[in-house]
């Protein structure tokens, strides 16, 4: 297809853990970012937080969650009944931090939750708060009653299937720890990818204030991501779900962007006014149909952040025809896709209106990012 180049963005691959599609990212780093992207994140931490999933819709429902029936709910009193529970049985409540995370392992396993392991030592780190390391290397910490009951109720959350960054509310994002609800998507490792892209280009423009555009913007993730490692940028963060940008909002307070970032509620390209020399997005791009078969842990997230409409393609479509009228001559659009996305949308293209059409590859090889460049 004239225009259209295929480009293999060549970073290290990340160590995915065993069986595991995509899930390498959401590593537990303890620097915060100051000023500038940390690099390093994706090779800080040994072990990634088990949990979170990719959000490719190619990637099959895990055995563990075939044929059952997704709760959406956060679990209620019944699991503190639930005599596999570790503890649970137990009048002296001073226990060994190894204790629990045998038990506790077997109580995950029992609920067929996979990596019950990793799971566990992350819950009882959280619980106890300390960093998981250092709870392994200290087997023997005693654990008293509150912390206990702390870890059983996390434990009971996990039991439900419910993502980690959900349950500790927090999620860790380029280095920084973002707060998490779910009221917004939780972020995944190719939408650090799509800001690292739009970080290469950004860094490129040479000018007092470049204005960007974040839609979609949710946890607030991309916007607060590319604020805090451009000097001189002037974000718009948009969003339909005026709870994820709550979410967002909270985000943008707890690292002071405020200045940088202005929120706003809308639902189509269209309504926004103003003219970026960036637009970058990760839009809702699953088939509406196929939504319901992912895994269970995505069933926690909203739909909203998911549904891109019958070909998945609602959202996309919409930016690609109304950017060039807020978009600065030779400005540039960054969409997150699914991988098949890719074979349709040159088709839908208008190539006397851009100048160049690339696709990049993720970390694992799939071409997961558009990027137009306005004539
Ligand atoms: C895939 S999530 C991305 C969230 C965040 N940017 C990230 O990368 O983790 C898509 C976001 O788009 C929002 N959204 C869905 N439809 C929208 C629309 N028509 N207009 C504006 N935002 C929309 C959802 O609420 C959700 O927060």
């Amino acid at each position: 297809m004239p225009g259209v180049v295929s480009r293999s963005y060549a970073h290290q691959t990340t160590k995915a853990m065993p069986g595991v599609v995509s899930r390498s990212y959401a590593h537990q780093t303890t620097k915060a970012m100051s000023g500038v992207v940390s690099r390093s994140y994706a090779q800080q931490t040994t072990k990634a937080m088990p949990g979170v999933v990719s959000r490719s819709y190619a990637q099959p429902a895990t055995t563990a969650s075939a044929g059952r029936q997704t709760t959406k709910a956060m679990p209620g009193s019944r699991l503190w009944r639930d005599k596999s529970m570790p503890g649970a049985l137990s009048k002296n409540y001073a226990h060994r931090a190894a204790k629990l995370l045998r038990e506790g392992t077997i109580y995950l396993q029992k609920k067929k939750i996979s990596e019950p392991k990793l799971n566990c030592e992350w819950i009882l780190a959280k619980a106890l708060n300390m960093e998981r390391l250092a709870l392994l290397i200290n087997p023997d910490t005693l654990v008293n009653k509150a912390d206990t009951d702390k870890f059983k109720k996390l434990m009971a959350l996990k039991a439900e299937r419910a993502p980690l960054s959900y349950i500790f509310k927090e999620h860790n994002f380029m280095g920084f720890s973002l707060f998490l609800n779910r009221s917004a998507l939780i972020p995944r490792p190719e939408t650090e990818e799509l800001v690292e892209l739009v970080l290469t280009r950004a860094r490129k423009i040479k000018k007092n204030k470049i204005k960007i555009l974040d839609f979609g913007t949710g946890s607030g993730c991309i916007a607060l991501a590319l604020a805090k490692s451009l000097k001189n940028c002037k974000l718009t963060a948009v969003d339909k779900s005026k709870r994820a940008l709550k979410c967002a909002e909270k985000n943008i307070k707890k690292f002071q962007q405020e200045k940088k970032i202005k929120l706003f509620c809308a639902s189509k390209v269209s309504e926004l006014s103003g003219k970026f020399d960036l637009i970058v997005s990760n839009p809702p791009y699953i088939p509406s149909t196929v939504i319901g078969n992912l895994d269970e842990e995505v069933q926690f997230e909203p739909k909203m952040a998911l549904d891109g409409g019958m070909d998945g393609l609602k959202i996309v479509k919409e930016i690609i025809k109304e950017a060039p009228k807020i978009l600065l001559k030779g400005g540039r659009v960054f969409l997150e896709i699914e991988e098949n996305q890719s074979g349709i949308l040159p088709s839908l293209i208008n190539k006397e209106i851009w100048s160049e059409i690339v696709f990049h590859k993720d970390y694992n090889n799939k071409q997961r990012f558009l990027e137009l460049v306005l004539k």
